[in-house]
């Protein structure tokens, strides 16, 4: 069987839409934007999934989630644009919103374990009521004409097996062309040991792609779950955050770690690119979040870091990345 498995630097399709390689980045909400999915891509991710957007924002066309959450870059195809929601029709019309706006591929979330979200009997809780779950999985399709995936998590609570068996519905009812598979029971939230022989197990029940989601925190670390799980591709989440380096890695275009200098240099691409995004005003306060996921690898001073945080000025911010560029000399 290993003789015939594909490496993740061999090309995939989902639903006929082909992918460069087996390693995507993995939906974050406020953060998976056009500029992040865009920055893997640049280094290699074959696939990027966006932050979860709200299916009904959509539908009643909010202006800032159309503005903000649906915005493409010529150059990040395929993209896939990951919605969120619990009625079929209003998931039809989102779905056909994204595609409009030049999505590639629609994912649905049925993974998110925040009680906002499962409180409205969307996210996982979708685990729970299989039939809405097939019903949304069918309306996307058909309201958007394009491939349809579903991201969840192995059950709602330790032991439960709700999203294998809801992963497998999808694939043989609902024509879903490829499951994200979070092997982690929603009450765990992001922690704890993924589950990557139940992952195994289901990648051999389906006869469609399973990108495999959950403790990918290095290349390493992928490339064991890949391994582990025998799934057809992985999903790097919290391992890409100020490391988009790591799809470089694993699309093996690069062993060494980046130099304090490109780290520097692509956090000041990220600088520019929020500011295009948001305006300067808003940017500083948005890039406060990206800035300490940089700076541990640069390994700057905590002054450095605490005026970074405070400034208001992305002028002076630029500049505090500008001389992190290179070690201030010791004596
Ligand atoms: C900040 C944050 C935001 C996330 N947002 C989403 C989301 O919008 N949609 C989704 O399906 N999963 C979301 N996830 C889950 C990730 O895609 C991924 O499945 C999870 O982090 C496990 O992977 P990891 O252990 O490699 O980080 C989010 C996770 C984090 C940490």
């Amino acid at each position: 069987m290993s003789a015939t498995r594909p490496e993740l630097t061999d090309p995939f399709e989902i639903g006929g839409v082909p992918i460069a390689n087996r390693v995507l980045l993995a939906p974050l909400a406020g953060i998976g934007n056009w500029f992040v999915r865009l920055q893997a891509k640049r280094h290699g991710a074959g696939l990027a999934v966006s932050e979860m957007v709200s299916s009904f924002a959509l539908h009643y066309k909010n202006e800032r989630t159309l503005r903000e959450l649906l915005v493409l870059h010529p150059e990040e195809h395929p993209v896939s644009i990951q919605l969120f929601g619990h009625d079929a029709e209003v998931m039809r019309s989102g779905a056909e919103i994204a595609a409009a706006a030049g999505a590639d591929l629609i994912d649905i979330n049925m993974g998110c374990p925040v009680p906002k979200v499962r409180k409205t009997g969307a996210g996982a809780q979708l685990l729970r009521d299989p039939d809405l779950a097939l019903a949304l999985a069918v309306a996307a399709r058909e309201g958007s004409g394009l491939p349809v995936t579903v991201k969840l998590r192995s059950g709602i609570s330790p032991g439960d097996r709700s999203g294998f068996d809801l992963a497998v519905r999808l694939a043989e009812e609902a024509g879903v062309s490829a499951i994200g598979f979070h092997p982690r029971a929603a009450t765990k939230g992001h922690k704890g040991q993924p589950d990557y022989a139940l992952t195994r197990e289901l990648t051999e029940r389906l006869d469609i792609p399973l990108i495999v989601s959950g403790g990918l925190s290095s290349a390493e670390a992928a490339r064991r779950a890949y391994e582990d799980s025998g799934a057809d591709a992985v999903m790097i989440a919290r391992g890409s955050l100020g490391n988009p380096w790591v799809f470089e890695e694993l699309a093996g275009r690069r062993e060494a770690p980046p130099s304090r200098a490109e780290i520097a240099g692509e956090l000041l691409w990220v600088i520019d690119r929020a500011e295009e995004h948001l305006g300067t005003e808003r940017a500083q306060r948005y890039l406060r979040k990206f800035y300490p996921w940089y700076f541990e690898g640069i390994g700057a001073s905590k002054r450095v870091r605490d005026e970074l945080q405070r400034t208001a000025d992305l002028a002076r911010a630029r500049e505090l990345v500008e001389a992190a560029r290179t070690p201030i000399p010791v004596g």
